[in-house]
């Protein structure tokens, strides 16, 4: 009987009928949903993303530049660079004030020919039949104009379509070419050869996008990326980090003001994941901050996303210095909290203001209608809540709607979180962030860690989470693990009013920190189990919490199930969303108060794995994705067989 049920599950449409012989084959577990009454309203920044710049997630990820070190601001100037020939590195009279370098090509005396190439971020990626827009600042160092050869090259050394780009005259100026590859090569190279003998030229911020962007926006995002992050439909993005919002040291910490304005004048910072781990250093990571601030306001907004900016709150990162040296004193924390403020009138300003102006002048005169400001990352100790204080005193005053949040610093328990949250229930944050790498059995235990949590105090912001397991692969497993423990934020939706898995994107070749949600290399995603929880809950977030129990409890692992269930009022639907992390089929019979007499037509998805450690990968990318079917159910109590390790969201129609 067992199987013919599994049998009929499996097909289409089905009749899905009560069984009264349950107790014959397995423990007949109720599960009650109370439609009558729905509960908390689910905040639209329920289910969120947070990006950092990791794993190579900006620069040779979601930022589409392919060139690596266009400015020659690299510590080593030419790194990324092969040069051949006469080629030398000079700042004086440059292009760009706050990237003076630039690199001289002469072709006087050697027989060799003078040139450059760039190999990208672990190759160039281009695709059969695309253009490929490429650009310079140049100038002559003669009168004589320069003729330089511009080159798509594949990794098997075959010139794909060059171009001629002739400088002319002593001032910069900015040269265009627009090349097309003839086939697909996710290691190609762009090459620029000095065409004839006698000439030199001087030329900086050496670029090459693909035409085809996010939106055909002209140095813009990796249009694949972004569709990933766009097809969760977030209500929320969090950036740009992170430690990298800290800095190793105060004067590394990120600056959202260095990151607005042309491109091109947007000094380089190195990026801390550089050398962080001594076992996955990457000495060619820097931020070339072309993904900047308004880069990302207007990602959340084309995304559908509550923008959450995190600003540095005087303090670098507490992991890497233990003591205060590296923070700035209290007494001199005005600039740092002038740039909060600022950032708020650069975000909604009039375009009368300073920053508005700015804001207009990038191409967005209307306002992104910022509404949260995170003032640090993972702080913890005194020193935090002493210098969060004033950032909060002064955006109070002068923009009382902006809603704050605080940290409760690394951890998820233990003495420094609670008082980091004595601290911020004090200071009247408006939301916590708490962050937790956890492996798969807190996960499980944790189901019902918010249940006892104030709806009175500051809400939860559960900024960065991830089930880590040993194979610290982004597992089918590890997926499961995050989908019950997610039933418990739904749950709580009175209290938690935030998430983001973390990290989000990690380039295959060059990442530092897994598992992550979203993998790619320089011409494919893969989107992991992870990613597809997120996005059935995203997706399917209702509007209100509807009260859902077994034997008048929660369901946080009794029987191994983990349950939640909303309603959306502006659809009707009822959703129920349950995860089986036993090893054994669970047949549940769900009781729905004040649902529809049936039949009723629902959507189930099923995700589930043969194995616990399947994961997605390049060579099958969607080994582990969920199955969509069409049922009908008999109407307010109805039973479900629940595959072993399995998550499934049912979304019941109205009549
Ligand atoms: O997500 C990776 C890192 O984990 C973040 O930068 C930091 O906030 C946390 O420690």
């Amino acid at each position: 009987m067992k199987n013919t049920m599994m049998r009929i599950l499996r097909t289409g449409m089905v009749l899905l009928v009560w069984f009264p012989f349950l107790g014959a084959f397995g423990q007949e577990i109720t599960i009650d949903v109370d439609a009558r009454k729905p509960g908390a309203p689910i905040q639209p920044t329920m289910w969120g993303l947070f990006f950092e710049d990791i794993n190579f997630g900006a620069d040779g990820g979601l930022y589409a530049e392919l060139i690596k070190n266009r400015s020659f601001e690299f510590d080593n100037r030419l790194m990324g660079w092969e040069s051949f020939g006469e080629v030398s590195i000079h700042e004086d009279n440059p292009c760009f004030d706050r990237n003076p370098r630039y690199v001289r090509l002469s072709y006087t005396t050697e027989l060799n020919a003078t040139g450059l190439e760039n190999r990208g971020f672990s190759g160039i990626g281009l695709k059969a039949g695309e253009k490929y827009l490429f650009s310079l600042y140049g100038r002559t160092s003669g009168e004589a104009p320069v003729v330089l050869l511009v080159q798509l090259v594949s990794r098997s050394n075959v010139i794909l379509n060059a171009k001629e780009i002739t400088i002319t005259g002593q001032e910069w100026q900015k040269y265009e070419a627009e090349l097309t590859s003839p086939l697909t090569d996710a290691q190609a190279r762009l090459r620029i050869l000095v065409k004839a003998r006698g000439s030199s030229a001087d030329l900086d911020h050496i670029s090459l996008f693909p035409a085809k962007t996010w939106k055909n926006r002209p140095g813009g995002l990796r249009e694949d990326l972004v569709q990933a992050l766009a097809d969760i439909k977030p209500g929320l993005f969090r950036f740009p980090g992170g430690c990298i919002v800290e800095g190793t040291t105060i004067d590394t910490r990120y600056q959202w003001k260095n990151t607005v304005g042309p491109v091109e004048n947007r000094p380089l910072n190195i990026n801390r994941w550089n050398y962080t781990f001594a076992h996955r250093r990457f000495p060619d990571y820097y931020q070339s901050l072309g993904l900047g601030f308004y880069e990302y306001f207007l990602l959340s907004e084309e995304i559908g996303a509550e923008p959450l900016p995190v600003l540095n709150c005087g303090m670098s990162c507490q992991f890497e210095n233990n003591d205060d040296h590296q923070h700035c004193k209290v007494e001199n924390l005005e600039p740092y909290i002038r740039d909060a403020l600022d950032l708020v009138e650069f975000a909604n300003g009039p375009v009368t203001s300073h920053w508005g102006k700015l804001r207009s002048d990038m191409g967005h005169p209307a306002p992104f209608n910022l509404k949260y400001i995170a003032i640090g990352n993972e702080q913890w100790g005194e020193l935090y809540p002493e210098r969060l204080g004033p950032f909060i005193d002064a955006l109070r005053a002068r923009y009382p709607d902006i809603r704050i949040v605080g940290s409760s610093g690394p951890y998820p328990d233990g003495k420094e979180f609670d008082y980091g949250w004595q601290e911020m229930r004090r200071l009247k944050a408006d939301l916590v962030d708490e962050h937790y790498y956890r492996p798969p059995e807190w996960f499980l235990a944790n189901a019902a860690r918010y249940d006892r949590y104030d709806p009175q105090g500051p809400k939860v912001f559960a900024g960065e989470y991830a089930c880590h397991t040993p194979s610290r692969k982004n597992s089918f497993e590890a997926a499961l693990c995050e989908a019950a423990f997610m039933t418990g934020l739904e749950r709580n939706a009175a209290v938690v009013h935030m998430t983001a898995y973390a990290p989000l994107f990690a380039h295959y070749d060059n990442w530092q920190w897994r598992p992550d949600l979203i993998w790619f290399d320089n011409l494919n995603v893969v989107k992991t189990p992870s990613w597809y929880v997120q996005q059935l809950f995203s997706t399917r977030k209702g509007t209100h919490v509807l009260t859902t129990t077994s034997g008048e409890k929660p369901l946080t692992g009794q029987n191994g199930l983990y349950a939640s269930s909303v309603t959306d009022k502006k659809t009707g639907e009822i959703i129920l969303k349950i995860a089986n992390t036993s090893p054994e089929t669970r047949n549940v019979t769900y009781r729905i108060r004040g649902g529809e007499k049936g039949p009723l037509t629902a959507e189930r998805y099923l995700l589930t794995s043969p194995g616990k450690e399947d994961e997605n990968t390049l060579a099958e990318p969607l080994s582990v994705v969920p199955r969509k079917e069409e049922i009908t159910l008999t109407g307010q109590e109805f039973t479900l067989s629940l595959e072993p390790a399995s998550f499934q969201v049912f979304v019941i129609h109205p009549k």
